[in-house]
């Protein structure tokens, strides 16, 4: 059974719902799965019911089954209450037993977090008070936690050790939802199923490493949040971090969960700290202003609704960090992530070394270009390798061309959230695609010593870019300064 906190919120009815019905629909979980939702709310279980269903015909229009919806909505139960109310907690239990009873679930409970971030401990706490963390023989109780842990390392590392004094490890699993997208689960398969790339994923062969995640989106509703958020935080030590680990890690000794984990926070953990005078150019951080998207134009991050009309609060950060490890030392990766700009876009670019001698010219003064492996994580799926090739013609002349694998052409475009693989996985205990809180901490280890410059007015400018740009000039200048540049969105 799964047991939402916060159900009445954005995540249940865009996120966790579909994935749930794809999961049905595609026999991975029983059709008796049931629902608990417990939220403050003044809404009746047959309004969130109805919402819910409501919901899903949106999403999934003409292909949606009905009756699978019906019969989904009709196995919501829903406890509307705070999550300190005693008569609230009491009323969970008899729904609980009560789903038990009918639809026969085993007393297997999957508690998911959807709520804001400062109700993560209480109620796992509580959860551990009421005695839903106990197992009977055969039993199993998991609870899922969504973002933001913690706000910076130290409170990170608190939250971690307190929830351990009231769960187990194994129970608790720490989402991010990036490990849910298809391309980024194909890292590692890319990586660790095939021969032909584990020899030249080195320093030998690699130059850099560029991990891009540009969204054209703006702040939206979340300006409240993200005011006191600011891209770093609500990036870097998360989805940018479990890239570049997935990116950069040694191959596991096996695919379980406990071997993935290892090697994601040791390669983590190698980045080195970097000093307070690194952070005035290894980290630029930017934020829009009015500009213009897709034709549109759209009003600066000052301007947005809950936003502090001074805010020094970054939407761009650009960042570079090393890896100090036998595999990847003087390879630097660089790393940058922004609202509001040209497009949306994330992809990991890995840029190869020159061949020793330029033994070909390009007409006209151009050089070569470099080899690029570009693995495109959304919105398109594919991996593109970026080499040079010959021009037909008497002159001998070379130019850049692509051989391209697209996830459509294989595998077709499915209707998914990427939560699937996630719920799935947690129902059946598979932690493999989640994170432990080392990992966590390891990510917010790396930001830290940025945090602490910005906080102290240090760690450079804030620098103005236009909506629907590329980002600050000011990120340029990190690349220029290492005589590279980034790569055009
Ligand atoms: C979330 C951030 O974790 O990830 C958002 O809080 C961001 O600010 C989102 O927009 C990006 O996710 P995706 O899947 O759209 O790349």
């Amino acid at each position: 059974m799964l047991v939402i906190f916060g159900i009445t919120g954005d995540l249940t009815a865009r996120l966790l719902f579909p994935a749930l019905y794809n999961l049905v629909h595609d026999k991975f979980v029983p059709d008796q799965i049931a629902v608990a939702g417990f939220a403050l709310g003044d809404i009746t279980e047959q309004q969130l019911r109805d919402e819910l269903a409501q919901s899903l015909r949106r999403q999934f229009g003409q292909q949606a089954d009905n009756h699978l919806i019906e019969r989904l909505a009709s196995r919501v139960h829903f406890v509307a209450s705070d999550f300190e109310s005693a008569a609230g907690w009491q009323q969970l239990h008899e729904v609980l037993a009560q789903i038990d009873r009918d639809h026969k679930t085993g007393g297997n409970y999957l508690f998911y977090l959807a709520t804001a971030p400062e109700f993560f401990l209480p109620v796992v706490q509580r959860l551990a008070r009421e005695g839903l963390f106990q197992t009977g023989k055969g039993q199993w109780r998991r609870v899922i936690i969504e973002k933001p842990f913690g706000h910076d390392l130290e409170s990170a590392h608190e939250l971690s050790r307190e929830l351990l004094k009231v769960a187990r490890q194994d129970q608790i699993y720490l989402i991010d939802h990036y490990l849910g997208k298809e391309t980024v689960q194909n890292i590692m398969v890319f990586r660790f199923a095939n021969g032909i790339f584990e020899p030249i994923w080195n320093r030998r062969y690699v130059d850099h490493v560029q991990i891009t995640v540009a969204e054209s989106i703006g702040v939206e509703h979340r300006g409240r949040y993200y005011d006191h958020t600011g891209a770093l935080r609500d990036m870097i030590p998360n989805h940018l971090a479990q890239l570049l680990a997935l990116t950069a890690m040694e191959p596991p000794s096996s695919f379980s969960a406990m071997a993935l984990q290892n090697e994601q926070v040791k390669v983590l953990e190698s980045v080195p700290p970097l000093d307070p005078e690194e952070c005035e150019w290894c980290a630029v951080r930017g934020q829009y202003a009015n500009g213009k998207i897709a034709g549109q134009a759209v009003t600066g991050y000052r301007e947005e609704k809950y936003v502090d009309p001074q805010s020094k609060t970054e939407t761009y950060v650009a960042l570079k960090f090393m890896v100090d490890t036998w595999r990847w030392a003087g390879v630097p990766f660089y790393l940058r992530t922004g609202k509001r700009m040209s497009k949306r876009y994330t992809e990991i670019a890995i840029r190869f070394r020159n061949p020793p001698l330029t033994l070909f010219r390009r007409s006209g003064a151009t050089l070569p270009q470099p080899n690029h492996l570009v693995i495109a994580v959304q919105p398109q799926e594919h991996i593109l390798l970026e080499f040079e090739g010959k021009v037909p013609g008497p002159v001998l002349e070379t130019r850049k061309v692509n051989m391209t694998f697209d996830y459509r052409d294989y595998f077709g475009v499915a209707n998914r959230t990427g939560y699937e693989t996630l719920l799935y996985d947690a129902m059946i205990g598979d932690a493999s695609l989640f994170k432990r809180a080392d990992m966590i901490e390891a990510g917010w280890a790396m930001v830290q010593p940025i945090l602490d410059a910005w906080a102290e007015n240090r760690g450079g400018e804030l620098n103005l870019y236009p909506a629907g740009s590329e980002g600050p000039e000011a990120a340029e200048n990190l690349l220029h300064h290492d005589h590279r540049s980034w790569r055009p969105l």
